[in-house]
């Protein structure tokens, strides 16, 4: 006979599941007690992200391109595929947009075919290089259209149109989020992300390369708080669509944080100012009154607590003691 608990497990695909951010959603989603199917190509994420949970019965790894269509029966997708960092979305521009738009397309077709709900990971670079600070969600952002950033920033403007288009001509349950700035374990050790980057440097007693004076401010939301959010943002009725920002408004300037990474690895680290190149923004921080308003949501982890976290991961990658590699 059919244990009805178990054949009522939710079914989960979770596209750039072996990605920083989609590994730790999956672990999160099987905490919860969900069947996962994780998604990946591999392109920047890594096997040794979701190694510890092959084992679990609940959880299946497929290597697949979500440029191309893919048939499997969920109840719920959260589509994270797209490399972030621009060291990533750069190497390959075309492949970038081609997983946004492309991507967004096959998934939200799979979405319409099976009836399943779908969240779409956007980013705070919908908004550019923005006029207002900070940004709300009714913000329509000003970006680049023929940049370098552009694969990536025109990238996600379009799968959000698309999400809203199949919600508006399919009926579709759509949740958009748009992601800010989230560090913590598994982030990739080389991706140029500030956090990261000053973390290694700062363990390998490197210096740590700060651009300009460092007075420029940014916000850091941890992995946990940011993966609570998403899940809370499934979760949510079925009239609350998105798109709705996810991500610490904490400012702190880069050399507050410089001084901080030094401080908790007891690094003997110094700084080296080099210029500050053209398009850096001198303040990122979500406002998050409408996650706060509608998810009852806002993050609980403070940066020293998650820096301390981070730390211990990159002590044991460079360390050896933990694997690192990509397929590329
Ligand atoms: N981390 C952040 O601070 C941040 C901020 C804003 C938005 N986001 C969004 O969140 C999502 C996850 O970001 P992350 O930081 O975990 O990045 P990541 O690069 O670690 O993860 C992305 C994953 O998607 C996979 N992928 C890329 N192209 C694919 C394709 N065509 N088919 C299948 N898999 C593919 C990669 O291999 C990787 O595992 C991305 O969509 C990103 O745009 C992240």
């Amino acid at each position: 006979m059919v244990d009805m608990r178990v054949a009522n497990r939710k079914r989960v695909l979770v596209t750039g599941g072996a990605g920083f951010l989609g590994s730790h959603l999956c672990e999160r989603l099987l905490n919860d007690g969900r069947d996962v199917l994780c998604v990946d190509n591999f392109y920047s994420g890594t096997r040794d992200n979701v190694a510890h949970m092959l084992g679990n019965p609940h959880f299946e790894l497929i290597r697949h391109d979500i440029t191309f269509p893919l048939y499997v029966e969920v109840d719920e997708i959260y589509n994270l595929a797209c490399p972030a960092s621009p060291i990533h979305y750069q190497r390959d521009p075309v492949q970038t947009t081609k997983t946004s738009v492309h991507g967004a397309i096959n998934m939200l077709g799979l979405a319409k075919r099976v009836k399943a709900k779908i969240l779409q990971a956007s980013t705070s670079e919908v908004y550019g290089d923005p006029e207002m600070h900070p940004q709300r969600e009714d913000y329509w952002g000003r970006v680049n259209p023929v940049g370098l950033r552009s694969c990536y920033d025109e990238g996600k403007r379009c799968a959000e149109t698309l999400f809203f288009d199949y919600h508006r001509q399919h009926n579709l349950q759509i949740k958009v989020a748009r992601l800010f700035n989230t560090y913590g374990p598994r982030m990739h050790p080389n991706d140029g992300r500030v956090v990261s980057n000053f973390i290694v440097q700062a363990i390998k007693g490197a210096p740590i390369t700060v651009y300009g004076r460092g007075s420029q401010t940014r916000s850091f939301c941890y992995v946990d708080d940011l993966i609570d959010a998403l899940v809370r943002l499934m979760g949510s009725p079925d009239e609350f669509t998105g798109p709705v920002n996810l991500g610490n408004p904490g400012e702190f300037t880069i050399m507050e944080l410089a001084s901080k990474v030094i401080e908790l690895t007891n690094s003997s680290s110094r700084i080296e100012y080099l210029p500050l190149p053209q398009d850096d923004p001198v303040q990122r921080r979500p406002d998050i009154a409408l996650a706060q308003a509608t998810l009852g949501w806002q993050p609980t982890i403070p940066l020293e607590s998650g820096l301390r976290k981070t730390i211990l991961y990159f002590e044991k990658v460079l360390g050896g003691e933990g694997k690192f590699s990509t397929d590329v």
